[in-house]
């Protein structure tokens, strides 16, 4: 085959693209705005719609706003929700069996893929949604994935109670406190959805093949599991952990930027000031650790990496993104760094589910163009 194709010993010359500023969709979900570091989700200021509701709340009014029929309460929401857990419950046995050694992002992943995008008759999940379904075995397999992990068994879900409450009894088999549950809320509710970023991107596409819910979720997660997406708070942990006193803090962000590393929890390719995420997860840990050692620590980090960035990259602006106080916030929750990741995916199932609404109610398959830049058969190369 290779004897009429025109070979070069060098790869053609190919521009990144990262489709910057590129339209891909109408929505009526949320609203980034970069240059004044404003997000609006379901036409409230995210400030404001965490005063407004709890996760159930923000999920409805999403999906509300996405035109879901009939227009779900949070009530409803709530109570669905109860129910969806319970039956991700049930499997927990068959996801725990065919685990190999993944991380809980991964295995969140292969537990979603466990999901039907159309439940059959037999399996008593027919009258719940998928979007629906979709974020109460996010947080069931969640919780017993960390809980395998470290050796203990799944806890069962509490059809009753509030999903942020029921996710960290879930994970520690025991009540939280008022105040944890509040902090969970307020991270769940701040980051549900965020326009057209990767995931809800992949999301759309895939709904837009007319594949379904489940499967739009499953594709979507394994964009955010990306460093450059939602798997920094991880590595900014570990950052945290690698500096470890105050003297290390600039020689140690010094080398690795003259090293050319990316700093985790900084820089976004919309927000040109500080992410208004990441005031609402500051704000959020100062109540739940009353400011401790950690968060003091971590506030001396960043502005230490905000000075050194902007000494080394003057011609950009790179500020603190959410994810370097989702890291903070979610530690302070007692989440380990390996489910940060997916703690994020439980709440962002509701954005993602939304944009599935609304992809579907356009209707229209989502295919690009590529400019080609290869080689040509030789007699069309020679002429
Ligand atoms: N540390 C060091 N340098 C950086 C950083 C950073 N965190 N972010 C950007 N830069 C530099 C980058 O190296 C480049 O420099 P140069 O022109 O000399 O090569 C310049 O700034 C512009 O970078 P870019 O790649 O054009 O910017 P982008 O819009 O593609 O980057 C980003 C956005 C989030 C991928 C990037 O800032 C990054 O890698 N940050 C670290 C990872 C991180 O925190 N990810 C979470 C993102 S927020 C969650 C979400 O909303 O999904």
């Amino acid at each position: 085959m290779s004897g009429n194709v025109t070979l070069k010993s060098e790869m053609p010359a190919v521009t990144a693209s990262g489709l910057d500023n590129v339209v891909a969709a109408e929505t009526a979900l949320s609203h980034v705005d970069g240059e004044a570091g404003r997000l609006i989700v379901a036409g409230y200021d995210v400030e404001d719609l965490v005063k407004a509701y709890d996760f159930e709340g923000a999920a409805a009014a999403l999906w509300r706003a996405a035109g879901c029929e009939p227009a779900p309460s949070e009530g409803e929401v709530r109570e669905a929700l109860g129910r969806a857990r319970e039956a991700a419950f049930g499997d927990i046995p068959a996801l725990l069996s065919s685990k190999r050694h993944q991380t809980v992002t991964e295995g969140l992943r292969t537990g979603l893929s466990m999901l039907a995008d159309e439940p059959g008759e037999d399996t008593g999940e027919r009258d719940i949604p998928a979007h629906i379904r979709a974020l109460g075995a996010a947080a069931v397999i969640t919780a017993a994935l960390v809980r395998t992990q470290a050796g203990k068994s799944p806890v069962a879900p509490d059809p009753r109670a509030g999903h942020a409450e029921d996710f960290l009894r879930m994970l520690r088999d025991e009540a939280p406190s008022a105040a944890e549950v509040e902090a969970l809320n307020a991270y769940m509710v701040t980051v549900a959805d965020h326009g057209m970023n990767a995931s809800t991107f992949t999301a759309r596409v895939i709904a837009s093949t007319r594949a379904g819910t489940i499967s739009a979720v499953v594709g979507a997660l394994c964009a955010l599991k990306g460093p450059l997406h939602g798997g920094a708070p991880g590595p900014v942990l570990d950052m945290l952990d690698e500096i470890g006193t105050r003297e290390n803090i600039e020689p140690w962000l010094e080398r690795e930027i003259a090293g050319g590393a990316r700093l985790m929890g900084f820089g976004h390719r919309v927000y040109r000031v500080r992410d208004p995420r990441a005031d609402v997860f500051n704000k959020a840990v100062t109540i739940l650790t009353n400011g401790n050692e950690r968060v003091r620590f971590a506030r001396e980090v960043e502005v230490a990496a905000l000075k050194a960035l902007r000494a080394a990259k003057p011609g950009h602006r790179i500020d603190t993104n959410m994810e370097y106080y989702t890291a903070v916030l979610l530690e302070a929750l007692g989440i380990p760094r390996d489910a940060v990741t997916s703690v994020f995916a439980m709440a962002r199932i509701a954005g993602w589910t939304a944009h599935v609404m609304e992809q579907e109610r356009v209707g229209r398959l989502i295919r690009p163009q590529s400019r080609y830049v290869g080689g040509w058969p030789e007699d069309e190369a020679a002429a």
